[in-house]
């Protein structure tokens, strides 16, 4: 038996104004508690970065962890617009994610990048949920192991350690489009994930969490996280709902 536990985490994306913010992450605090005892997985909610205090106090009593959404590499600067990961710790963050394909797509993040980013992280005291996946053409080329392979060669911290690191192998094809591998791919996939950061930190890659994420969803979250080498799931679209959070959660009770 895996001494992993599930984390089911919520990245809420460039989504809600505060209002929904404060009723989201009370809603989950509120599921929580009418459950009655511990729930046997890990919660986490990323909020966009201007609401992350305010939710950070709401769910400060609570077992539910705050995470960031990207940092910068920099501890401080002249980098308008950024946010430093201390500045993340600062506003109540244990977590941020790196790496998202949004970012790699949008803003040009290479693994260099990504890399840089997850070992301030880790510097200032931040999980990384280091995120990688293909594309749908380097499935089709028959690419998805090469492609995980270099991403986790290239942008995990030669340090990392199940206590500063998270994996998410989130498809990029699957994100938003209702569209997933089958349970028997994301196993094989995961599986895979595992030995090339074993190749990289060795023993210890099997004490570090490999979330799923790509239209995860209350009716196939039961299928996923499952699998043995599926330590929890990283939500989009459906972390926006407590009801569906929830129902996800559930489906590791
Ligand atoms: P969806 O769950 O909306 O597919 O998004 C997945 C994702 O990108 C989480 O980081």
């Amino acid at each position: 038996m895996s001494e992993r536990k599930i984390l089911i985490a919520g990245n809420w994306k460039m989504n809600g104004l505060t209002k929904d913010a404060v009723e989201l992450s009370g809603s989950i605090a509120a599921k929580i508690d009418v459950y009655g005892k511990e729930p046997e997985c890990e919660f986490l909610v990323c909020p966009p970065t201007v609401q992350i205090s305010t939710v950070a106090e709401i769910v400060e009593d609570t077992m539910i962890a705050v995470g960031g959404q990207d940092c910068h590499f920099a501890e401080k600067g002249a980098h308008t617009g950024d946010t430093s990961p201390y500045m993340l710790k600062d506003a109540g963050c244990s977590f941020v994610i790196v790496g998202h394909s949004e970012r790699r797509a949008n803003h040009g993040e290479t693994d260099e990048i990504v890399l840089k980013k997850a070992e301030l992280a880790n510097t200032a005291g931040l999980k990384a949920i280091i995120c990688i996946g293909e594309t749908e053409a380097e499935k089709d080329a028959g690419k998805t192991i090469d492609v995980c392979k270099t991403q986790i060669g290239g942008s995990v911290p030669a340090n990392a350690t199940a206590e500063n690191t998270v994996i998410a192998y989130e498809p990029v094809w699957a994100i938003g489009t209702g569209r997933t591998p089958t349970a028997e791919d994301v196993q094989a996939t995961h599986k895979e994930i595992r030995a090339a950061l074993a190749a990289k930190i060795g023993g210890e890659a099997d004490k570090v969490q490999i979330l799923y994420g790509g239209s995860v969803k209350p009716s196939n979250a039961k299928e996923f996280l499952s699998l043995p080498d599926v330590d929890g799931a990283l939500i989009g679209g459906a972390s926006l709902k407590a009801d569906d959070f929830w129902a996800i959660a559930e489906a590791t009770f």
